[in-house]
């Protein structure tokens, strides 16, 4: 949010190991430590307590998931899985780092002077995500999700980032910016309505969003332009995360896999907030109007511009159609509803842009899979 700082980390990637550590392994505090940390212990308020917390035990033994809930979980796996190996690629380049910040640091500076840390949060998050999702599975005895043998993918060759095999693409991407539009729109997907692309150029080309090799951190205006695409693929990406848990939490059963979804899905709104102002920063001024003098790739002032359906600050969900057309807007998700959102189209959408190019058959097979199965999930 704030546009200067790069003050020093609060947490930066080397914690990453002990918070995937700690969701797999740590269990929940008792109620003797809870009372303890907070400093209570009158009998009075144990007392009242106790009831309390025995219904929440016997609530737990029974809300276990199951069936359809399985598949449900392993999807979003799947989905958190994708989404750590590209926060991973963008954090190698653009997150926290020590000494002074490449030039790919530098554009994403200019965007925001805390882009280093909400980039490595944002990664840490999803490696959070991914690895509970996948203890939890284990730990009610489903399988969790391996994507291993699908890490074949090349890496950047800029300096700084790892030499390893990636399940995704980040440099060849057409990045869908029509959920810059739609979230700013008076309308819902959910009740048919589609957006034009706020930047059509970005989206039908194919552009890359970190540096390939160390030649991509200049001139300026280049290196600026891929900090720009990631912008608005942050934002791509994030908005589809909260549209997929909203869907599938709809589909759940339990209520514990329900607390799981809602409580993923909202860290994924946090994100895509942060990710919305962010790249607004891409299109007004000092960034914009920019021109990659290498490709062409134009981002306009959309201050300029005119217009509420680009103006950069409108950041927050603007009230929209929901549930019925006869009920008054609302500031909502969207789309939300299980017609509108499903695990194959979240692979569908992926794959259009261009985030798989160069994954093999047997990649998408796995994926249509996982998601055909989550999608048959029905609430009981
Ligand atoms: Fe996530
Ligand atoms: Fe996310």
């Amino acid at each position: 949010m704030s546009k200067h700082g790069s003050t020093p980390a609060a947490y930066d990637a080397s914690s990453i190991a002990t918070t995937e550590t700690n969701s797999a392994t740590a269990s929940p505090p008792g109620r003797r430590g809870l009372l303890q940390g907070l400093g209570l212990a009158g009998a009075a308020l144990s007392a009242s307590l106790l009831p309390v917390g025995a219904r929440a035990q016997d609530v737990t033994r029974t809300r276990k998931a199951t069936g359809g809930d399985i598949a449900i979980l392993r999807f979003v796996a799947y989905a958190e899985l994708v989404e750590s190996d590209l926060w991973q690629q963008y954090a190698e380049l653009g997150g926290l780092g020590t000494g002074s910040p490449n030039p790919y640091q530098a554009a994403l500076n200019n965007l925001d002077g805390d882009s280093g840390q909400y980039i490595t949060s944002n990664t840490i998050d999803e490696l959070s995500h991914a690895a509970f999702l996948n203890a939890y599975l284990a730990s009610i005895g489903a399988e969790p999700v391996n994507l291993d043998k699908f890490r074949t993918l090349p890496s950047s060759q800029a300096t700084g980032a790892q030499q390893n095999g990636r399940l995704t693409n980040l440099m060849q991407l057409s990045v869908d910016t029509s959920w810059y539009v739609r979230y700013r729109s008076t309308s819902s997907p959910d009740f048919g309505a589609t957006y034009p692309q706020a930047l059509p150029q970005l989206a039908a080309g194919q552009f890359t969003a970190i540096p390939r090799t160390d030649d991509d951190f200049g001139p300026t205006d280049h290196i600026q332009a891929i900090a720009n695409t990631a912008a608005f693929h942050f934002g791509s990406i994030e908005q589809g995360g909260i549209s997929l848990y909203g869907s599938m939490a709809q589909r759940a059963s339990s209520s514990e896999v329900l607390e799981i979804l809602l409580g993923i899905g909202g860290d994924e709104v946090a994100h895509f907030l942060e990710w919305v102002d962010f790249a607004g920063n891409g299109v007004q001024r000092p960034v914009a109007p920019l021109t990659d003098s290498t490709n062409g790739l134009h981002f306009p002032n959309f201050v300029a511009t005119g217009g509420s359906l680009l103006q950069p600050n409108l950041i927050f969900p603007v009230p929209a159609t929901f549930i019925s057309a006869n009920l008054p807007l609302c500031a909502t998700v969207r789309p939300i509803s299980t017609t509108a959102v499903d695990a194959v189209g979240v692979v569908n959408f992926l794959k259009s842009t261009g985030l798989f190019i160069g994954q093999s058959p047997d990649f998408f097979t796995f994926s249509m899979k996982l998601a055909e199965q989550a999608d048959r999930a029905r609430r009981r």
